[in-house]
């Protein structure tokens, strides 16, 4: 049995879809989820389903009962201590014999020197308190994922620009679904044991390169501002968006900037068995007409 973390989530979807393309039956597919009324494709779909919440420890022990293989993705909530919601799904999977677990971290070029410590710090101590209970284990460092292009851009990027402090840093995005097939692969095939992949794409892109390649595909200019971080900063804070919210992205952006997630380093393609999406064709596919 593979249980799926963050089911309801993009990249536990995808994951999901990946195992099934696989050939993975679906009653050896459990989805963890908090709320079930998000799982009814899934539930339709013959997945088991399992109620767990990453701060309820006996939720989560129950939910891994009889868990061979545990897919697990990071907490994206930001309220909370999500090093101890990760611990505690730990736990669980050591509690109940879990044999292999495969966590999704970040690839950055250099720990000691990064703009995002707060994200850093989490995924390195996951990993290590994975390491010490002694399952299997691969970590899969993630680049940042394409589908945050939108995110980082502006609600209005399309017709007003992309405004984003990003500087000319290059990343190798990479689409969630190419994560999730490659975390399908690994846990369906053998040969994948306490290794650590780099989880990027073949080719890193800058934000002018993605403003000229969505001009391509939309046929309008679209325009990459390239602001400052302060005149980031105080335009989205006059905008009303929270200063955390604004400090996380931030901090991202000045980590593109300084070319920390231009890293070199890829397994993607060889755990796909092929090219990884092109990010101007994931860019067509989300943004072309
Ligand atoms: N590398 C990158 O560029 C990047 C970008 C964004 C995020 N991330 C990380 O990658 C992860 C997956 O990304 P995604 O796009 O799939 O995120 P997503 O669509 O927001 O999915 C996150 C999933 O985590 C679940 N979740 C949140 N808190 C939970 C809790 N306390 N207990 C149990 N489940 C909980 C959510 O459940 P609900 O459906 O009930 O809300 C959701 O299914 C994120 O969680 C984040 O850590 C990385």
């Amino acid at each position: 049995m593979i249980l799926v973390t963050g089911a309801t989530g993009h990249l536990g979807n995808a994951a999901i879809q990946s195992l099934l393309e696989k050939g993975v039956p679906a009653n050896e597919i459990t989805a963890l989820v908090r709320d079930e009324n998000k799982a009814t494709n899934l539930k339709d779909r013959g997945v088991q389903i399992k109620i767990g919440n990453y701060n309820d420890y006996h939720s989560l022990k129950d939910a891994l009962h009889g868990v061979d293989k545990l897919f697990l993705i990071s907490s994206n909530d930001v309220t909370a201590d999500t090093l101890l919601q990760h611990k505690n799904v730990i736990n669980a999977a050591k509690e109940n014999g879990v044999q292999h677990i495969v966590y999704i971290s970040q690839e950055i070029k250099d720990d000691e020197i990064t703009a995002i410590p707060f994200v850093i710090q989490i995924h390195r101590a996951t990993a290590e308190y994975i390491k010490e209970t002694g399952v299997v284990y691969t970590i899969f460092n993630d680049s940042l994922y394409a589908d945050s292009i939108g995110k980082f851009s502006g609600e209005t990027f399309l017709e007003n620009g992309i405004f984003f402090p990003a500087g000319d840093g290059k990343v190798p995005f990479v689409p969630r679904t190419d994560i999730g097939e490659a975390a399908a692969v690994v846990l369906t095939t053998p040969g994948h044991d306490h290794m650590t992949y780099a989880i990027t794409a073949n080719t890193a892109y800058s934000f002018e390169d993605i403003s000229v390649m969505l001009s391509a595909i939309t046929g309008k200019e679209v325009k990459y501002l390239k602001p400052d971080l302060d005149t980031y900063s105080h335009a989205l804070i006059n905008a009303g968006v929270p200063k955390e919210v604004v400090g996380f992205l931030g901090a991202f952006a000045t980590a593109i900037k300084n070319g920390e997630f231009d890293t070199n380093r890829s397994h993607l393609e060889i755990l796909l068995g092929r090219k990884p999406m092109e990010l101007k064709e994931f860019l067509k596919i989300t943004y072309g007409k």
